[in-house]
């Protein structure tokens, strides 16, 4: 097992990673003081997945238990089903000091974060996270939402875990394009801070893509410390966190212009080899990393091209998220790998010019 110390003062927890740590579930809640019982909130494929081995390993322990099932997908965070889970909660007699675990992935994970902040103004939550993008990202760094309207992730709070559980063995049963998201973040880690972890990318994705255990527990480990280092200097996003939206800034545009049809972890993708070329256009990053970019997203699964989408749809999502301020668009470029910078300077026609570009290569 591999533990990770997110810093933050009184809000300081571990995460914990390794194989086959959900059986031992129970036992670690008791190490951080808890007792009596608890709620887990989870979806119904994970429920049927893991549902009985986090049950037994608590029950085993001594808690009284209570599953809450949401169905799956992005629409459960909503204000309705964070009302109905309040009602559930009260009709258990859930109190200030009632632990909610957070079995699944970033969906249920900020749901339940969201539910945990303000039920009785908060109650513990630990993050159990079981897909390779909650346990790489969404379930460290405290931030909990749901959507409301227009407004994707925007009604939330920042409510750090008391400690998250990252059972490696819960990845094996997931579905190849999952794989793949949580790849796309891994790479963002990569680029943006460790080009060792680059490197042992480039060695090693074969096998990781085929789930080898160690090298998986290797990577979502060395991904969490890099996560836990940037939350730590910036827990609010005020500052530093900005790097954590590498390739997002485009990636956002491309799913919102896609409808949603391209989903989150390909998005990511395109918009971190966008950031790669704007940089490689304007001489920063040279050209034998941008190929190397290119490559380890084509490795892991990612789309190398543009989506057939027009550019124009893309520079409006963008104009609409409020990325292109003053006339200006904040980017977070690469300057070599393992190594990024913050920019306003990057005029947007420049970004259009670059994807119309590449549009006519694919
Ligand atoms: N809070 C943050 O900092 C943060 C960061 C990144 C993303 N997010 C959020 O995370 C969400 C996306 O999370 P996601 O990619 O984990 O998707 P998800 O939570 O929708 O899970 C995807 C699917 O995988 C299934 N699943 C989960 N674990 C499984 C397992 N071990 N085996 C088989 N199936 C399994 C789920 O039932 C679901 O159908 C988005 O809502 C996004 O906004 C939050």
């Amino acid at each position: 097992m591999k533990k990770v110390r997110v810093r933050l003062g009184s809000n300081s927890y571990d995460i914990r990673i390794g194989s086959g740590l959900l059986a031992k579930t129970g036992q670690q809640l008791k190490e951080i003081g808890f007792s009596d019982k608890l709620v887990i909130i989870t979806d119904p494929t994970v429920n049927t997945l893991y549902g009985n081995i986090l049950h037994q390993s608590l029950t085993s322990e001594g808690f009284k238990v209570t599953i809450l099932e949401v169905p799956e997908g992005e629409e459960q965070k909503s204000l309705d089903t964070v009302g109905s889970l309040y009602n559930e909660l009260s009709n258990f007699h859930a109190e200030r000091t009632t632990p909610i675990l957070a079995l699944g992935g970033g969906v249920i994970g900020d749901l339940t974060g969201f539910v945990a902040a303000t039920y009785l103004r908060g109650v513990p939550l630990i993050q159990i996270p079981t897909t390779l993008l909650a346990q790489v990202d969404s379930s460290i760094g405290g931030k909990v939402a749901v959507n409301h309207g227009q407004l994707k992730n925007k009604i939330g709070a920042f409510y750090q875990p008391r400690l998250v559980i990252s059972d490696i063995t819960t990845l094996k049963t997931l579905p190849t394009r999952e794989i793949s998201d949580g790849l796309a973040e891994i790479i963002k880690y990569a680029v943006i801070r460790d080009k060792e972890l680059f490197t042992f990318l480039e060695r090693n994705l074969d096998q990781i893509k085929s789930l080898d255990e160690g090298l998986l527990e290797e990577i979502v480990s060395k991904s969490a410390k890099i996560k836990a280092e940037v939350v730590e200097k910036d827990e609010r996003d005020l500052g530093v966190r900005n790097i954590l939206n590498y390739g997002h800034t485009v990636g956002h545009a491309i799913e919102s212009a896609s409808d949603f049809k391209v989903g989150h972890g390909e998005a990511v993708a395109i918009g971190m080899l966008a950031a790669g070329r704007i940089s490689s256009k304007l001489g920063i990053l040279n050209q034998n990393e941008l190929i190397r970019l290119k490559d380890i997203i084509e490795r892991a699964g990612l789309p190398i091209k543009m989506p057939s989408l027009e550019v124009e749809r893309i520079m409006q999502a963008m104009e609409h998220d409020k990325k292109i301020l003053r006339g200006k668009m904040r980017l977070v470029l690469p300057k070599s790998i393992g190594n990024v910078f913050v920019t306003n300077e990057v005029s947007p026609s420049l970004i259009e010019q670059i994807l119309v570009d590449w549009n006519e290569e694919a």
